[in-house]
């Protein structure tokens, strides 16, 4: 809002004095992305802190790669044809700034597994001859019409298995450690009613007889499709498998199965999959019609899906084997399987669920709150206040300190608040050493000396 007075609010440089209403417009997030705050952030973190110690157990070691790649590489590994590669990316040209150096197309990564392949050739990971078991947390960018659970800059918690086939990587147990790590971090987190949907997309070989299985099936009735599906029956036949488009579902469910394409091989493979899975009591729902929307799979394919706070979004994670991702990159034979998590999507599920049980049980959700506020009583205690922070905090203590400036009533309500007990500090708790302490959740307010100050408010 602009007002006449607004002017006398500026400096001599036309920049706006604190604190003043101006009429310059304020700069927001940009479309699809966000910020998360302080408010939000402890369970972030908590579901990686959780990650991080359930993937550790399973012998995986972090990897950190860059947030921008060469555009072909995506272009190579995820495949042209995607909705990724062909509408997703945020590419740009990016021009030389010396003569020594060349012109080149670069695109922020939509998602991360072509990364870390590429990571895995250049750093000759596969020389070790051992399986290289990778995780990774970070964003990932693609541009998609935003909506809940959908975002340009979202987060993915990724894993990837690799390693040259004499390392075992090909082996089904690698597919069924996968799955099974999964269904234990989401235990552990305490997610419920998940889904595990899982399928076989077969090896190249067999995927390509079935893109021309699905060609000829689509060809006599692809006028009746709507018009993505139109455009997906020509360039992608595959990806008319996971439309949702309401008017295709009865074209779509008479469609060869890619179950009938397999090879012996591929068939077997599966089946070890699935009996490992059941050994282990991982619960599971086949999906023949789970195809994903990327070009490097190859065998097993999966999804977690949830019903409960993502709405139409509600794949929470997905993954698969993708064993000629390496070679498509210009390295050496190396099979692989991964997952990526979304991990807004688990934050919202998360959350919901939060939610739902303090609906149920009447019980509000507890609060995150620091150990105790130290309030000065006037300014000449600001100093004494801070000294005593300081000295709270090294002993391991959460603490914020007031201002003398405030009323005592202020600060007793900022106090309650935030932290679980105030200790007030006078001239005479300056001049004596002993401080008055009030615990807000009993109400007892009580006279502590210094020396068991930390001891007490450990205890209340
Ligand atoms: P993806 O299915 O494209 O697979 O993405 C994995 C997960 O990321 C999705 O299930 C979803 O939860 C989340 N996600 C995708 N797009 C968005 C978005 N715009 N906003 C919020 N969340 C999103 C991959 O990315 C593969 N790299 C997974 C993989 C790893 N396969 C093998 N290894």
């Amino acid at each position: 809002m602009t007002s006449s007075n607004d002017k006398g609010a500026q400096q001599p440089d036309g920049r706006p004095s604190h604190g003043a209403s101006t009429s310059i417009k304020a700069i927001k997030a940009v479309r699809g992305t966000r910020d998360l705050l302080p408010d939000q952030t402890p369970l972030w973190n908590r579901v990686e802190a959780t990650a991080r110690a359930v993937f550790a157990r399973y012998g995986f070691g972090e990897i950190r790669t860059p947030v921008f790649e060469a555009t072909e590489l995506f272009a190579r590994g995820v495949g042209e044809e995607t909705d990724i590669v062909s509408k997703e990316m945020f590419t740009w040209e990016d021009r030389a700034r010396a003569a020594s150096e060349k012109a080149q197309s670069l695109t922020l990564r939509p998602e991360s597994t072509a990364g870390v392949v590429r990571a895995y050739i250049e750093h000759k990971m596969g020389e070790t001859g051992a399986l290289q078991k990778l995780y990774y947390i970070g964003p990932q960018f693609r541009r998609e019409r935003p909506q809940k659970g959908r975002y340009r800059q979202f987060w993915q918690i990724g894993a990837e298995v690799i390693g040259p086939p004499s390392s075992g990587a090909e082996s089904p147990v690698r597919d069924a450690e996968v799955l099974e790590m999964l269904d234990a971090y989401l235990a552990e987190l305490g997610v419920r009613g998940y889904r595990l949907e899982l399928n076989s997309v077969g090896s190249a070989e067999d995927r390509a007889l079935y893109n021309k299985a699905l060609r000829e099936a689509l060809a006599p009735v692809k006028d009746k499709l709507c018009a993505d599906n139109q455009r997906r029956a020509e360039t992608n036949p595959l990806r008319v498998l996971d439309s949702k488009d309401e008017q295709d579902q009865e074209i779509i469910n008479a469609l060869p199965k890619i179950a009938d394409f397999l090879s012996e091989e591929s068939r077997e493979h599966f089946a070890q999959v699935r009996a490992a899975l059941d050994a282990c009591g991982v619960k599971y729902h086949l999906n023949p019609r789970l195809v994903r929307g990327l070009d490097y799979y190859t065998r097993t394919t999966f999804e977690f899906t949830v019903d409960t706070g993502l709405g139409t979004q509600n794949a929470l994670l997905g993954g698969g084997r993708y064993d000629g991702l390496s070679e498509m990159l210009g390295g050496p034979k190396a099979p692989g399987i991964g997952f990526a998590i979304g991990e807004d999507r688990l934050i919202l599920v998360l959350q919901e669920q939060t939610r739902l049980d303090a609906e149920t049980s009447g019980v509000p959700p507890s609060e995150e709150k620091l150990d105790v506020y130290v309030a000065p009583l006037g300014a000449a205690q600001n100093a004494a206040a801070l000294a005593l922070a300081r000295e709270l905090r090294c002993e391991g203590l959460s603490v914020e300190v007031g201002d003398g400036a405030f009323k005592l009533r202020k600060s007793f309500d900022i106090a309650d608040k935030i932290a679980r007990a105030i200790v007030l500090l006078g001239e005479d708790e300056v001049a004596s050493g002993v401080l008055t302490v009030k615990t807000f959740a009993s109400g007892e307010q009580v006279k502590v000396p210094r020396a068991e100050l930390t001891g007490h408010l450990r205890s209340c």
